[in-house]
């Protein structure tokens, strides 16, 4: 059991946030494989230190980004082009046999039997069904695998610009020849499903044991209220049909991570509240509404960050990347920084 682990990927400490909640809901189901999780440099120091509470290994790796805006516009996913990083996972090979999860996945159960697959097995993809989701994948680390995989990248790149479509491509007889590496789909459920095939979420949704919040919107992006262990959203969301997954997210996300957070000085109060008074200077910082003084005063009493060193980028892209979740709470988008934005606009 020493030699085999579960591997997932954050390259920044939104995504990590995604990485804590499968870490620790992979260590409620008493896993006794090894816990990888795989940083970029931008990954804060302090994030470093709660992963590494809860990981086995924290593996610093370069990042590996497309750069293909074309394909991955046709996803209207622009950031997309890092995932390419995941094929770093190759190169584990203190462990022989591995599975890749995503970072915005959850287990349900005890998830242990899928070492009993060989490379490349993986379930279906929601979208086209004859490619395998690459949010979930049982894989055999190899240098000879990784640098195939590179050059396969360099020579005939990846058709949706993410790590997906290239695997799809190399390991392409998953589709039609290898279906004994075709996992049931209860062990990468995504959420779109439910409301897109809502009968059999009825008849078979109790089975599910990984649950994928695949799509742009991720779990964190949504607003929570620990009171009633529930999530809200304000715009018209098919998810909200079925929010058990979300609430049980969340519910992980407050009891198991945040504690891991503010005993790390990440955050000293709740991501709640951080995330309301956000929401709220965004609408006043960017799109110059209207300003609720009073709810501001409110959400900054209730909390404190810590600001580790971060690249700067353009105004434009961080604009982009709030309105994706990516909302950089401790550097670029924090609260000081706002507040200076926000002084400029009303002078
Ligand atoms: N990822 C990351 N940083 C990013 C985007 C993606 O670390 O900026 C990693 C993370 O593990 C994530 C995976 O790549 O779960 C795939 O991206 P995502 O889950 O957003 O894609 P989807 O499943 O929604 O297509
Ligand atoms: C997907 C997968 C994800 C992958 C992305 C880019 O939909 O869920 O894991 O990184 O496409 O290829
Ligand atoms: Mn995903």
């Amino acid at each position: 059991m020493e030699d085999q682990a579960f591997v997932t990927l954050a390259t920044n400490d939104t995504y990590v946030k995604g990485a804590l909640v499968l870490g620790s809901s992979l260590r409620r189901y008493h896993t006794t494989r090894k816990l990888v999780v795989l940083i970029t440099p931008q990954v804060s120091e302090s994030m470093k230190k709660v992963l590494n509470k809860l990981f086995d290994e924290v593996e610093q790796v370069d990042v590996l980004d497309s750069g293909d805006s074309a394909h991955l516009a046709l996803m209207e996913r622009p950031e997309l082009g890092v995932t390419l990083t995941k094929l770093h996972c190759w190169v584990l090979t203190q462990y022989s046999k591995c599975v890749f999860m995503d970072a915005d996945t959850m287990v349900l159960s005890n998830v242990d039997e899928l070492f009993e697959r060989e490379e490349l097995s993986a379930a279906p993809d929601p979208g086209w069904p004859d490619c395998f989701n690459s949010g979930v994948f049982v894989f055999k680390p190899s240098i000879d695998t990784y640098n195939r995989l590179l050059q396969f990248a360099t020579e005939k790149g990846s058709f949706d610009g993410g790590d997906q479509g290239l695997l799809n491509s190399f390991f392409s007889r998953w589709a039609t020849t290898e279906i004994n590496k075709h996992l049931p789909f209860v062990y990468n459920l995504s959420s779109v499903s439910i409301y897109s095939y809502l009968p059999a979420f009825k008849a078979f949704g109790a089975n599910a044991k990984v649950v994928h919040f695949l799509g742009k919107v991720k779990p964190w992006n949504y607003t929570y209220d620990p009171k009633t262990k529930c999530v809200t959203s304000e715009v018209h969301d098919p998810t909200m049909i079925h929010p058990e997954f979300l609430n049980m997210w969340w519910d992980s996300y407050t009891t198991s991570v945040l504690p891991l957070l503010t005993e790390h000085g990440v955050v000293k109060d709740t991501f709640t509240g951080l995330k309301a008074l956000s929401d709220l200077v965004y609408t006043l910082a960017f799109s110059c509404g209207f300003c609720r003084e009073e709810a501001v005063a409110e959400a900054v009493a209730q909390l404190s960050i810590d600001p580790p060193p971060q690249p700067s980028i353009s105004s434009e892209e961080r604009k982009e990347r709030w309105e994706q979740g990516q909302v950089d709470y401790m550097g670029e988008d924090s609260f000081d920084n706002i507040q200076k934005k926000l002084d400029t606009y009303l002078k």
